[in-house]
């Protein structure tokens, strides 16, 4: 039995990741989260150095997945400092650890103007929050070249709050659009996506924990994308099919965020796949079962 650490066991990702390897064999997993704690999770605010450390150092794990992180492009282009303390020093420190470490980074590290990209191609991110994460990267690769990056485009799966992913936070406007006399909810038809399910990425995840601990360790630079590309305006009329409710959407063809965004990060899976490892549901199996109880969540 090997023991892994999933930092950020708490957030849409960590969830997921949990329950696959609570499902899996030869993997004991120790759970952290910081403001969602319960029985069994353990609490670590990831920007104390020290409280790292002393978890690292009392649970000595095999592997630690980071799934802790700001992630929200909002909140770190108004608050640089906490975007530094989460997706780049707390990583330099976990990155002491005498574990494999696999860390969870982003597209947005590239600026969307040529894809597919591939883990070598170089990085340019547009905004604070694929700065913050590509500084990760590079802080995490540099003190452990053991390391791992793993790159991820959109995520949705199982939600405990709408607002919880970009794909689920469009369902209440969704809905409101098809009521009487309601205004059409406008939705962005500018930038393509690739909606990736959580309970793949953590089948994802697992095989990577699986050849590690096989002792074919996969370090540096991977990616995992799910294969059909959307706009939010393809992803609202999805889910507009699937509540059959009549929505009103207009489609919007210039970006409106104040956050800089990249237009299209096709990421490639290829290094991957080459290695047999992946799963992808298709987008109107995984909306279909999370929207199956509206407008109650899905149980996680
Ligand atoms: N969501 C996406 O669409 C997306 C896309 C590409 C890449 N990613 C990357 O995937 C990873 C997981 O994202 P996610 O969507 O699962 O994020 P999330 O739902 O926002 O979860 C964030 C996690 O970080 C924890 N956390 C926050 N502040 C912390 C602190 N000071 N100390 C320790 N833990 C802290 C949270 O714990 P509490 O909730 O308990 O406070 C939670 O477990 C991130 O690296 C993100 O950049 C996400």
């Amino acid at each position: 039995m090997r023991k892994v650490a999933i930092i950020g066991a708490s957030g849409l990702l960590g969830r997921a990741v949990s329950r696959e390897l609570e499902r899996a064999d030869g993997w004991q997993l120790v759970r952290t989260a910081h403001r969602r704690t319960g029985a069994g999770v353990v609490s670590l605010d990831i920007r104390d150095h020290e409280a790292v450390r002393n978890f690292l150092r009392a649970e000595s794990p095999d592997a630690v997945v980071v799934a802790a992180a700001e992630r929200r492009p909002d909140v770190c282009e108004n608050d640089p400092a906490l975007a530094r303390a989460l997706n780049v020093e707390a990583l330099a420190t976990i990155a002491e650890a005498r574990a494999w470490v696999l860390s969870i980074s982003t597209d947005y590290v590239f600026d969307g103007t040529s894809p597919p990209y591939f883990p070598d191609d170089a990085p340019a991110p547009l905004n604070a929050y694929g700065h913050s994460k590509l500084d990760g990267e590079r802080a995490l690769l540099s003190a452990d070249p053991a390391a791992c990056v793993l790159r991820l485009p959109l995520l949705y799966g199982p939600f405990v709050d709408w607002a919880e992913s970009a794909v689920t936070s469009l369902t209440p406007a969704i809905v409101q659009s098809a009521e009487t006399g309601s205004a059409p909810a406008s939705m962005d038809a500018w930038a393509t996506r690739y909606p990736t399910y959580t309970p793949d990425v953590a089948v994802v995840i697992r095989g990577m924990l699986d050849h590690h601990a096989r002792g074919h360790t996969i370090s540096g630079i991977t990616q995992w994308s799910g294969d059909e590309p959307m706009t939010k305006f393809d992803i609202a009329e999805r889910i507009a099919r699937v509540l059959k409710v009549d929505a009103k959407l207009t489609a919007q063809r210039t970006p409106t965020d104040a956050t800089p965004r990249p237009r299209d990060c096709h990421l490639d899976s290829g290094r991957l796949e080459a290695l047999g490892i992946g799963r992808r549901t298709p987008f109107d199996v995984a909306i279909a079962s999370l929207l199956a109880n509206y407008p109650a969540m899905p149980t996680q």
